[in-house]
C-alpha cells in the first residue's frame, strides 16, 4: 500500500467513525429494522404494518425528531426457525438502531430475546405472544398492537354475558397466538359462567379444516370460537359457511378473523361479531383523518395492523422527541414512552408497566365490507402481564 492510499483508507475509517458517533448523538440517518412476513399467510398484515409506519414518518416529513429515516427490511417468512439469524441481520449485519417487527408470535418471541441480549430497541406491531410483555419483558421492548389474552377475554365475556352461550367449541392454529387466545376466551367465558368443552386445533399455518368442521357439526355447540388471521381467516370463514355452519352456530373470534379479510370473505362473514381495539365507524376527527391519509398514500382501505404499525412509528417518536432523535439514551427513551398517551386512530392508549396497551376493546358486527362498531366490550382493558418482573 502507498502513502497516499493508507492516507485515504485511514481517512475513510476516521470518517466512518466520525459518522458513528454522529448517529449516536442523534443526527444523521436512524436505522429502522422492518421484520415483517413478506411472504405466507400473513403477508398482508406485513404490508399494512410497513404502510402505517411510513404514513406516520411522512406525516412528519420523513424524519422523526428531527432524524430522517432509513429503513432496512427482513422478510421473516412467519418461520420461528429462522427468526434468530433473521433479526440477527438487522442487528449485527445492519447495525439497526430499532427493529419494528413482527406478525407471529413464535418470530417475536426469538426477536425479544435478541433484543434483551443486544439492548437493541424492540417495537412490535402486533405478535401478541403474552410473553413478549410477561416473563420476557424489558425496558428495551415495547408493543403498539395488543396482547393476545386481550381481545380474546373479551370475547369471552361477551358471549357468555351478553349473547348468553353456555357451551363453546374453539379451533385455532397450534402455536402461542392460537393457544393463547382460546385460553382468553376460556378464562372470560368460564368466569362467566360458560364452558369450553372442546379445543380443536392444527398446525400452523394448515388451511385444511374439513374434518375438524365435521366434528364441529357432530357436537353442536352452542358458539365456536376461532383465532385465525390473514390468508388462512379467508378460507376459515368461507368453509365454515360452505359447511352451513354459520346458520345453526355462531362463529365468534377476535377481530383478526375479519380484519383485512372481508373483500375476500364477502357474504360468509356478514353478521359475524368479533373483538378488537379497532373498528371501523369509530368516527372521531383522529380516525378520520388516519383513515382520509390512508387511503390517499396506498389506494386502501386501513386495517388494525395499519393502525399498529403508525402507532409503532408514533412510539418511537415520542422517544426520540425526548431524547433530542438519540436511541442510546436509553432511560430517557423508555421514561418517555412509558409516560405518553399515544394519540392513536383507535382512541388513545397508555402503555402498562410491562409496555403492552392498556386501551378499549370494541365490540363489532360486519355488514358489507366494515367491521361496525357496536360498543365498548371492555374499557381500558390491562394485560395481566403475568411473570413480568420490570
Ligand atoms: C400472532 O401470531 O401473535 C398473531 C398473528 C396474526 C394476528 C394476530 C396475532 O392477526
Amino acid at each position: 500500500m502507498t502513502i497516499r492510499t493508507t492516507r485515504l483508507a485511514l481517512t475513510a475509517i476516521a470518517f466512518a467513525a466520525l459518522a458513528t458517533a454522529a448517529g449516536a448523538q442523534g443526527t444523521g440517518k436512524l436505522k429502522v429494522g422492518l421484520m415483517l412476513p413478506y411472504s405466507g399467510t400473513y403477508t398482508a398484515l406485513g404490508v399494512a404494518i410497513e404502510n402505517g409506519f411510513k404514513l406516520y414518518v411522512d406525516e412528519h416529513g420523513g424524519k422523526l425528531a428531527g432524524r430522517e429515516i432509513e429503513y432496512l427490511k427482513v422478510d421473516d417468512e412467519s418461520d420461528p426457525a429462522k427468526a434468530t439469524d433473521n433479526v440477527n441481520k438487522l442487528i449485527k449485519r445492519d447495525n439497526v438502531d430499532v427493529i419494528v417487527g413482527t406478525v407471529h408470535s413464535g418470530v417475536a418471541m426469538a426477536m425479544a430475546k435478541a433484543a434483551k441480549e443486544s439492548g437493541t430497541v424492540l417495537i412490535v406491531p402486533n405478535a401478541g405472544a403474552d410473553a413478549v410483555t410477561g416473563p420476557m419483558c424489558a425496558p428495551n421492548i415495547f408493543r403498539s398492537s395488543f396482547s393476545n389474552w386481550q381481545p380474546a377475554y373479551a370475547m369471552g365475556e361477551v358471549a357468555a354475558k351478553q349473547q348468553g352461550k353456555k357451551k363453546a367449541m374453539t379451533i385455532t392454529w397450534k402455536y402461542a397466538a392460537g393457544d393463547e387466545s382460546v385460553n382468553g376466551f376460556k378464562e372470560g367465558f368460564e368466569k362467566n359462567g360458560g364452558k369450553v368443552d372442546k379445543q380443536l386445533t392444527l398446525p400452523f399455518p394448515n388451511v385444511e379444516f374439513q374434518a375438524l368442521l365435521t366434528e364441529i357439526a357432530a357436537a353442536k355447540p352452542d358458539a365456536v370460537y376461532a383465532f385465525f388471521a390473514g390468508g388462512g381467516a379467508v378460507k376459515f370463514v368461507k368453509d365454515y359457511q360452505a359447511a352451513g355452519l354459520n346458520k345453526t352456530i355462531p362463529l365468534y373470534g377476535p377481530g383478526f378473523l375479519t380484519d383485512g379479510t372481508l373483500d375476500a370473505q364477502g357474504e360468509a362473514a356478514q353478521g359475524m361479531l368479533t373483538t378488537l381495539h379497532y373498528a371501523d365507524g369509530l368516527n372521531t376527527a383522529r380516525d378520520n383523518a388516519f383513515r382520509v391519509g390512508y387511503a390517499k398514500a396506498f389506494k386502501l382501505q386501513p386495517d388494525v395492523y395499519a393502525v399498529q404499525g403508525y402507532d409503532a412509528a408514533q412510539m418511537l417518536g415520542v422517544g426520540l422527541a425526548a431524547t433530542k432523535g438519540d436511541i442510546g439514551k436509553k432511560a430517557e427513551f423508555t421514561a418517555a414512552i412509558e409516560k405518553a398517551k399515544i394519540d392513536s386512530p383507535r382512541g388513545t392508549f397508555t402503555m402498562s408497566k410491562s409496555h403492552n396497551p392498556v386501551q378499549d376493546i370494541y365490540l363489532r358486527k360486519v355488514e358489507g365490507k366494515e367491521n361496525k362498531l357496536v360498543s365498548i366490550a371492555i374499557k381500558g382493558l390491562t394485560d395481566p402481564a403475568r411473570g413480568c418482573r420490570m
